[in-house]
C-alpha cells in the first residue's frame, strides 16, 4: 500500500463538497428515446463488449492476468470490483492505489471500465466490508432473524452503516471525478447482488416498528394500489417488499450522492430466481432487484439508471425470460454477468436483439479460478472463440450498431434447448432462424448425409435490425436465416439483394453480393459472423 495514496480523514471532509467538474468530455450517460436506450460514451452510442474479472482479481498483479483474456475475446470494457475493505482498511484512511492501477492498466490496454463497488452487500453478505465494520456489530448491526439472533447480512435500516458505506463510496467517486477526466470509467455499480437469503427482512426492533407503519406513498402511488401497512398492502409478500424498498432506498442514497460528484450511469445487479415461479422469500435474495420487484426499485431509487440480471441459469427458456423482464421502456437491458461457459455465448444475440447496451461473461481473467457449475470448467479455445467471434464482428461495427439499435427495431434469437427454429415478424416480413444445418440444400434432400458436428451443440443465434420497411442489417453464427412475406402482407415478396459488407464510420460499404448457392437455401451464417444487409422487395 503506497502511503502517498492514503488520505487522512481530515482531507475527506471535502468529499461531499460541491464538485468542480473538470471533465474533458461529455460524461457517459444513458439516453432513452421511444422506449429504446443507449449508453452514450464520448458523445455517441456505445456497446459494452465486456468481461468481468473474478472477485479477488481486484489487486494490481492479478488484474494483469485479465488483459490477455479480454484481448483474446475482443472485449472493449472490463468490469472490476473495488472493495470497501481495500479502499478504507482503517477508518477514515483511504487507499486509492488499486483504483489508480486499474485506470492505468485499463488505459494502456485500451479498455473502458465498469466499477463495481463491493460495500455493505456482496452476494448479500458483508465479506467485503473492512474489518472494523465486520467486528463492530453494535455500530454496524446485522439483520435480526425472527428468533432475535443475528443473520450474517447487514441491515439496510442502519443510518450508521449507510453513513460509513456512503462516505467510502463518495471518496471513490471523488477520486474518479478527479483522476478520470477522460472517462475511462463509463459506469458504476453500487454494491453487488444486494438482499438477504434465508431471512426475508430484518426482524429487529427498529425494523419491526417500520414494518408496522404505513407503506410510503411514493410506493403505493407507483403501484397504483391501496395504502396501509406493509402486510395490508402486500399480504404474504410483505416481508420481501419491505426489505426491497428499504434496501433500494439505501442504494438510492449512494447513487444520488455519487452522481452529484460525477453523474456516471449507475445500476444494480440481481441474483436471480426462477423467472416462471413466485420466488420463495426464504431462498431468493430478498431485497434484490429481481424482475418481479423492479417497480419497487423504480419507486425507491430513481437515481439508478437500471437494474440488471446476473445470468447463471443454463435453461434457454429461463434466460430469455430474464432478458425480457429487464427490457423495459424504463429499464435499459444490460447483462453485467453471465456464465463464461461456451453455451452462454449464444445469448449475446437475443440480448442484442432486445437492444442491450452491454454484455459481460463473468470470470474473464487468467487467475486460474473457474466457477463451474455456474460457468466454464476452464477456458478452451472453443469457449473463448464463442465469445471472440461475436465480439469481433460487433467490434467492427460497434458504434454503428449501437446507434442503429438505439433508433430502429431490433430482434435477436439464440438456439433454444430443443433446437426449434425461432421466428419474428418485423413489418411485413417474417424472419426465421433455424439451427444445425449445413450451408447447402435442405436437410430432407440428403437423409444419409451426416449433420454438422455443432448441430447437437448449444451454439447459434442471430441479431437483426430493421433499417427501413424492407431493409435489414443482420449478423449471427451457426444459423440459417430466411425471410418471407409475413402472413397478411402484400403478395409476391422476395429477397432482392443480400450484401455482405462493413461500416466505414457510420456508412455501409458493400464488399460483395451473395447469390446462387450462398442464398438459394437461406442465409447461412457459419462460425465466423459477418455483416449482411438484406433488401426485400415485391414484383408487380
Ligand atoms: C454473482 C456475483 O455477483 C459474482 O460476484 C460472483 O460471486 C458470481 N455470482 C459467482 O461466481
Amino acid at each position: 500500500m503506497r502511503s502517498s495514496a492514503i488520505l487522512l480523514a481530515s482531507a475527506m471532509l471535502s468529499v461531499t463538497a460541491a464538485p468542480a467538474l473538470a471533465q474533458e468530455g461529455e460524461v457517459p450517460h444513458i439516453e432513452t428515446r421511444q422506449g429504446r436506450h443507449a449508453l452514450i460514451v464520448d458523445g455517441a452510442p456505445f456497446l459494452m463488449l465486456a468481461g468481468q474479472v473474478n472477485n479477488s482479481s481486484n489487486y494490481p498483479k492479478p488484474l494483469q492476468t485479465a488483459w490477455p483474456v479480454l484481448d483474446r475475446i475482443g472485449a472493449n470494457t472490463v468490469e472490476v470490483p473495488v472493495a470497501w475493505q481495500q479502499l478504507e482498511p482503517r477508518e477514515g484512511q483511504f487507499d486509492f492505489s488499486f483504483v489508480q492501477a486499474l485506470l492505468d492498466q485499463a488505459r494502456s490496454h485500451d479498455k473502458r471500465v465498469v466499477l463495481l463497488w463491493f460495500g455493505a452487500w456482496k452476494n448479500t453478505g458483508l465479506a467485503y466490508t473492512p474489518d472494523w465494520v465486520k467486528v463492530d456489530n453494535r455500530r454496524f448491526p446485522r439483520m435480526k432473524k425472527p428468533d432475535g439472533s443475528d443473520h450474517d447480512v447487514l441491515t439496510p435500516h442502519s443510518a450508521e452503516t449507510l453513513r460509513a458505506d456512503k462516505r467510502a463510496f463518495l471518496a471513490l467517486m471523488t477520486y474518479v471525478r478527479d483522476h478520470d477526466p477522460q472517462n475511462t470509467i463509463v459506469m458504476v455499480q453500487p454494491e453487488n447482488e444486494v438482499g438477504s437469503y434465508r431471512n426475508p427482512r430484518d426482524y429487529g426492533a427498529a425494523a419491526q416498528k417500520l414494518f408496522a407503519g404505513a407503506v410510503p406513498q411514493a410506493l403505493t402511488r407507483r403501484l397504483g394500489g391501496r395504502s396501509g401497512t406493509w402486510s395490508q398492502v402486500f399480504g404474504n409478500k410483505a416481508d420481501r417488499a419491505f426489505n426491497t424498498w428499504f434496501t433500494a432506498r439505501y442504494i438510492e442514497e449512494l447513487a444520488a450522492a455519487g452522481k452529484a460528484i460525477k453523474p456516471l450511469p449507475m445500476y444494480v445487479n440481481a441474483a436471480l430466481a426462477d423467472p416462471f415461479k413466485e420466488p420463495d422469500p426464504q431462498s431468493v435474495a430478498s431485497g434484490g432487484p429481481q424482475g418481479d420487484v423492479l417497480d419497487i426499485w423504480k419507486a425507491a431509487a430513481p437515481s439508478l439508471d437500471f437494474a440488471a440480471p446476473d445470468i447463471y441459469d443454463r435453461k434457454s427458456r429461463n434466460v430469455l425470460k430474464h432478458l425480457d423482464l429487464y427490457t423495459r421502456p424504463d429499464n435499459a437491458l444490460m447483462v453485467p454477468e453471465i456464465g463464461n461457459a461456451r453455451e452462454y455465448a449464444r445469448y449475446f444475440w437475443p440480448a442484442l436483439g432486445r437492444g442491450a447496451i452491454g454484455f459481460s461473461p463473468f470470470g474473464m481473467d487468467g487467475s486460474d479460478y473457474f466457477n463451474f457449475p455456474l460457468g466454464a470448467k476452464s477456458f478452451d479455445e472453443a469457449t473463448l472463440d464463442a465469445y471472440a467471434a461475436k465480439y469481433r464482428v460487433l467490434s467492427e461495427a460497434m458504434r454503428p450498431w449501437a446507434k442503429i439499435a438505439f433508433e430502429h427495431p431490433t430482434w435477436g434469437a439464440a438456439k433454444p434447448d430443443d433446437g426449434a427454429a425461432q421466428e419474428m415478424t418485423m413489418g411485413s416480413w417474417q424472419i426465421t432462424a433455424s439451427f444445425g444445418q449445413w450451408q447447402f440444400g435442405q436437410r430432407e434432400w440428403f437423409p444419409d448425409a451426416d449433420l454438422p458436428a455443432w448441430a447437437s451443440e448449444p451454439v447459434g443465434g442471430i441479431a437483426v435490425a430493421q433499417l427501413s420497411a424492407d431493409t435489414f442489417l443482420l449478423t449471427g453464427d451457426h444459423a440459417r436465416v430466411s425471410f418471407a412475406p409475413a402472413a397478411g402482407s402484400p403478395p409476391n415478396g422476395m429477397v432482392l439483394r443480400i450484401e455482405e459488407g462493413h461500416f466505414a464510420k457510420d456508412d455501409w460499404v458493400t464488399d460483395r453480393v451473395w447469390n446462387g448457392d450462398q442464398t438459394d437455401y437461406g442465409i447461412n451464417l457459419t462460425a465466423r459472423p459477418v455483416w449482411l444487409k438484406v433488401t426485400m422487395g415485391r414484383y408487380r
